[in-house]
């Protein structure tokens, strides 16, 4: 069936899932009326204890219900990684794990003996989600996770390369590049926007993982066909506008349409 003018939620906590969201445009130009949902004012998600981001994330969930959504798709790992299985199959519109689908791509490509890292949020690793369900694949060898708690609040911050982000994916990477694993994931979809300079810093040998391209086959599996109005975007957020609204200028070239949102009121 042809869908039109579906709704989709795309969520993060600030600016790291417009690298998915980005993705998510390149393979639906048309069709999708997408609604990002960014927390700029409770950023980061990675280090905050977990029962106040399943309070947070239920929040921006009762929001895009207000909207009637047709599906969520996440756009941060961390809230992924804090989510039960049996609270996502109980919402009551489809949602879309950003692991899961990387998870089983990396599990079904990757030779045997295949070494694997991932760099993520401190939540992330602490759940170990990742680490768990790749853990399920025989042909892995050595799996390692590396907290990464610093990339966020950089990135954020609109510091994308120079000598900050230099110095802190070497020291982040340190142990990786000893490892020299074959696949090393962004767990994390801020890590995109310092994806040159971690490119530049690892081995040839290990091929990075941006977790968007596998969510967008998930996406692209359940949407089928779209109609052929151009895909449209609706930005909410819980922080400053204005910064945001520079950031969408520096990534997408162009403004966006960008609503304040104060979820505690709603
Ligand atoms: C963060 O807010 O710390 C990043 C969340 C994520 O994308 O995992």
């Amino acid at each position: 069936m042809l869908k039109n003018n579906l709704k989709i939620g795309v969520f993060d906590s600030g600016i790291g899932g417009l690298t998915v969201l980005k993705k998510l445009l390149q393979g639906f130009p048309r069709g999708v009326d997408f609604f990002y949902f960014a927390d700029t004012a409770r950023v980061p998600y990675g280090s905050k204890p977990i029962e106040t981001l399943r309070g947070y994330v239920g929040e921006i969930f009762d929001f895009f219900f207000q909207l009637g959504i047709d599906a969520i798709v996440t756009a941060c790992n961390t809230s992924d990684s804090i989510l039960s299985q049996r609270e996502k199959q109980n919402l009551p519109v489809p949602y879309f794990s950003i692991i899961d689908p990387t998870v089983r791509a990396v599990g079904s490509i990757a030779p045997k003996g295949s070494e694997v890292s991932i760099l993520a949020t401190s939540n992330t690793v602490r759940r170990s989600l990742y680490l768990r369900k790749l853990f399920r694949y025989e042909n892995l060898r050595r799996i390692t996770q590396k907290a990464c708690p610093l990339f966020v609040p950089i990135i954020e911050e609109g510091i994308w390369e120079g000598e900050i982000v230099d110095a802190v994916v070497r020291y982040y990477l340190a142990e990786i590049n000893r490892m020299e694993p074959d696949y090393l994931i962004l767990g994390c979809t801020h890590y995109p926007f310092i994806r040159k300079v971690i490119e530049a810093s690892i081995s040839q040998k290990t091929l990075l993982v941006d977790p968007a391209d596998y969510i967008l086959v998930d996406l692209k599996n359940w949407i089928g066909e779209t109609g052929d109005k151009e895909s449209r975007v609706t930005y909410y957020v819980s922080g400053n506008p204005e910064s945001f609204q520079r950031i969408l200028g520096r990534y997408f070239q162009r403004e966006g349409n960008v609503i304040p949102v104060d979820l505690v009121d709603e």
